[in-house]
């Protein structure tokens, strides 16, 4: 498996991939891979001829009291793990050569990116968004794969792709989780022991949610009450627990069909999130 550094190598690869009629598959992370990514690149190695995982940590998307600097960084390490699990290619530019000048166009998605994450990190999905038309521009795959723990960003993400025809199609992946419930994600790295038990509160009332959901409760300030008390300790600071429509993102007043439930909170200095998507045509989802 090669690592390919550069805009034009990784240009030239794609397109020899492509003359030769070669589904390309594009998983792209910020790198300190764990399982959550492992699945999505173990489901482009089962659908596509040439996959190529891009580890960038794009300082764009991060705001200027975020964790840019301390971010995992961890290269070598999901350089083994993407080629145990048969990717092709790992596209690992530097910021200077995915920045090369100052970036003066940017894409902004509307509406979706305006509540959750994106009302409390102002311009974070502008970063997101600008840096993967920037990937699909240079890699051109046919299919990229996202994981559904970031729901709003596969929202920014599909809602890009379809309003600028990119030519390619978004495949959203199911969140992985630890035994006990806890979405996987890079920055639980950050947590002590004691912090990443607190950290289940998140998971813990979004179950709560889907019970509640379950058992006929339809209005979503009744479920925020209830959902509340899981939040209640020491260093722990709750941003949001929302109920919204899945597609658009707007809060819901009233539950009676498909429902993202979403939430993000502190634990110590680390910011987690974790959402459900709860339908009642589909229990399981
Ligand atoms: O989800 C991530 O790891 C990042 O936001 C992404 C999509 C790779 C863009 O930098």
């Amino acid at each position: 498996m090669e690592v390919i550094t550069t805009v034009s190598e990784m240009r030239q690869k794609v397109r020899a991939a492509r003359f030769a009629a070669k589904w390309v598959g594009l998983v792209p992370t910020m790198g300190a891979l764990h399982e959550g990514h492992g699945s999505l690149i173990q489901r482009a190695v089962s659908e596509c001829d040439t996959v190529i995982v891009s580890i960038f940590v794009n300082p764009t998307q991060f705001g200027p009291n975020e964790d840019l600097a301390r971010y995992p960084r961890t290269l070598d390490a999901d350089i083994r793990y993407c080629e145990k699990l048969g990717a092709h290619w790992i596209f690992a530019p530097s910021v200077e050569e995915m920045y090369p000048q100052e970036q003066l166009a940017w894409v902004n998605v509307e509406k979706v990116t305006e509540g959750l994450c994106g009302a409390r990190r102002p311009g974070h999905f502008r970063g997101v968004a600008t840096v993967c038309a920037k990937l699909f521009n240079i890699i051109q795959p046919d299919v990229a794969y996202f994981g559904q723990k970031d729901a709003q960003q596969a929202v920014v993400i599909q809602t890009m792709v379809r309003d600028l025809n990119f030519p390619l199609e978004i495949r959203v992946c199911p969140t992985v989780r630890d035994k006990d419930g806890l979405a996987l994600s890079s920055r639980n790295q950050y947590l002590s022991k004691a912090e990443r038990k607190k950290a289940l509160c998140l998971s813990k009332a979004l179950q709560k949610c889907r019970e509640l959901i379950q058992s006929g409760q339809t209005n979503p300030d009744e479920i925020r009450r209830a959902v509340l008390p899981f939040f209640d300790q020491p260093e722990v600071f709750l941003e949001y627990f929302e109920l919204v429509d899945p597609q658009t993102l707007r809060p819901l007043a009233e539950i009676r069909g498909p429902v993202l439930a979403a939430a993000a909170a502190r634990v110590g200095t680390t910011r987690l999130i974790d959402n459900l998507l709860i339908d009642l045509q589909t229990p399981s989802a």
